[in-house]
């Protein structure tokens, strides 16, 4: 594909630029970005931040970051085009009469004004007063906004009602980075481009369907937010939700933001509600413990850096949803997720019915169901498991289970895949709102979210201890074997 820039140039404000978010991903994608020659050549990068820096040492410390996380070679000539991008301003986020420095510095008439909001949400009210009072903003600036969009329903409508006060409804891109993962993306086509599927694809053919988002890292320094978070709302609100409305939701009518915010409104919808009288049954949470991962031995949560040896946060979830709607009436979706597990896996997995009838007994007294895997991390890709005839002419016919196995490394050489970040920077800097959250759906996702929390809290039950290095509690395994099933993998 031709490097397109056809969009007007930006100055791209980040709030928060000393921190994780920026320096770990945002810096680092705006380089593979500019690589990829996808970055219009007025655009600027502005760093805001409470400590003092200069410009020189803004851009010796995102050398650093790019020499760490971004796993590639630095080429010389786009970190000479880049580094010139890079300016820092120092600022108290909370004072409204400092944002008269950033007044100065940026150019709204010349560039778009695109405001990266990567700090703490009780930062982002004052962010936008900031901005308002110092008369900087116009019809064009745009504002980016990283999830946690707050704790619960409560606290989301407070941000969102903020926010709105002073950016209209275009202006706002709320961010989640699955949905700019290529295969995330790619569910759109596979359900609604393959007649094999849209054909396939609900209570009359599916049995369940398994999300697994498996992280092998553990808290990462963050132990402080991630204690106040826990898994339920750092990765499920979002990330899970975001990939069960995709596997879900109904067509939509095209690809416009609105018709897909609208299909995937209607499955949150049907959620069936967890409450305290079914919480136990359905949910189950753990806490990993010291363990091994690929053979060394690391911490246990609450021997983490900085840890309250008495929190009951959950760093695992498995839930049992049922989605209460005609195409998905007695199909559940499993989903599980935590950190410190084996290996990072993000996968999909369809499973197929039993076929009523078997007449292969000599091959397989129950035949196994077709299954449909999308591994969308690592090694991208789809898999289809069929039976298949073992070749050979002597004696009866022998089946064999095998694989249809689409590995988009392989498929798609000569393209590259980018991350989520990328492809949802380009976006925004773009002005196309297409892969962002809309306000309702994130309320949505709360209230179904908060019932869950609220359910907990009145629960006696506490999260399991799972060893790093596993799959989770055994409880996980409890929950499906319940229903006569099983984990993928
Ligand atoms: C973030 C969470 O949103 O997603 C992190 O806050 C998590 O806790 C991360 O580790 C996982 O993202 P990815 O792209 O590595 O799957």
């Amino acid at each position: 594909m031709e490097p397109n820039k056809t969009y007007k140039p930006c100055d791209l404000v980040i709030y928060g630029a000393l921190g994780d978010l920026s320096t770990r991903k945002l810096l680092i994608s705006l380089f593979r970005l500019d690589k990829a020659d996808l970055l219009e050549i007025q655009t600027r990068i502005i760093g805001i931040d409470q400590h003092d820096k200069t410009d020189k040492q803004f851009i010796k410390l995102a050398k650093k970051c790019l020499e760490e996380f971004l796993n590639d070679s630095i080429d010389e000539t786009v970190w000479q085009r880049y580094s010139n991008r890079l300016r820092y301003l120092k600022l108290d986020l909370t004072q409204m009469d400092q944002y008269q420095k950033l007044h100065d510095l940026v150019d709204p008439e010349a560039r778009v004004m695109v405001n990266y909001f990567a700090v703490a949400p009780f930062l982002f009210k004052n962010i936008c007063e900031g901005l308002d009072q110092c008369g900087i903003l116009n019809d064009e600036s745009r504002m980016v906004m990283e999830k946690p969009i707050g704790h619960d329903l409560a606290s989301s409508i407070e941000i969102n009602d903020a926010v709105s006060a002073v950016f209209k409804d275009h202006q706002i891109f709320r961010i989640d980075h699955y949905l700019g993962k290529e295969t995330v993306l790619n569910l759109l086509a596979l359900r609604f481009a393959n007649s094999i599927f849209t054909t396939n694809w609900d209570h009359n053919t599916i049995d369940h369907i398994q999300i697994t988002v498996a992280e092998e890292v553990g808290i990462e320094g963050r132990w402080e937010y991630f204690d106040k978070t826990g898994q339920l709302r750092d990765m499920v609100q979002n990330h899970l939700l975001q990939i069960l409305t995709f596997v879900a939701m109904e067509p939509p009518v095209n690809l416009e933001a609105e018709s897909i915010h609208n299909e995937k409104i209607k499955v949150l919808d049907a959620l069936r509600p967890i409450t305290k009288c079914n919480v136990e049954q359905v949910t189950v949470r753990g806490q990993y413990t010291k363990g091994f991962l690929r053979a060394d031995e690391v911490p246990g949560y609450l021997e983490e850096e900085g840890a309250n040896t008495q929190s009951k946060t959950e760093t695992f979830v498995a839930i049992r949803v049922d989605i209460d709607n005609w195409r998905w009436a007695g199909v559940p979706f499993y989903l599980r997720t935590g950190k410190r597990l084996n290996h990072k896996r993000t996968e999909i997995v369809v499973n197929f019915k039993h076929l009523p009838h078997n007449i292969f007994k000599d091959s397989f007294n129950d035949l196994p169901p077709n299954k449909l895997i999308i591994h969308l991390q690592p090694n991208e890709g789809v898999e289809i498991e069929i039976l298949n005839k073992v070749p050979g002419i002597d004696g009866d016919i022998k089946l064999q289970k095998t694989k249809l196995d689409l590995s988009f490394l392989e498929t798609f050489k000569e393209h590259k895949i980018f991350g989520g970040y990328e492809k949802l920077i380009l976006e925004a800097l773009r002005g196309n709102p297409t892969l962002f959250l809309s306000r309702e759906e994130i309320e949505h996702a709360w209230r179904w979210i908060d019932s869950i929390q609220d359910a907990w809290k009145n629960s006696s039950d506490i999260p399991k201890p799972y060893p790093a290095g596993t799959w989770g509690p055994i409880s996980s395994d409890s929950l499906l074997a319940r229903d006569g099933r099983e984990w993928e993998g």
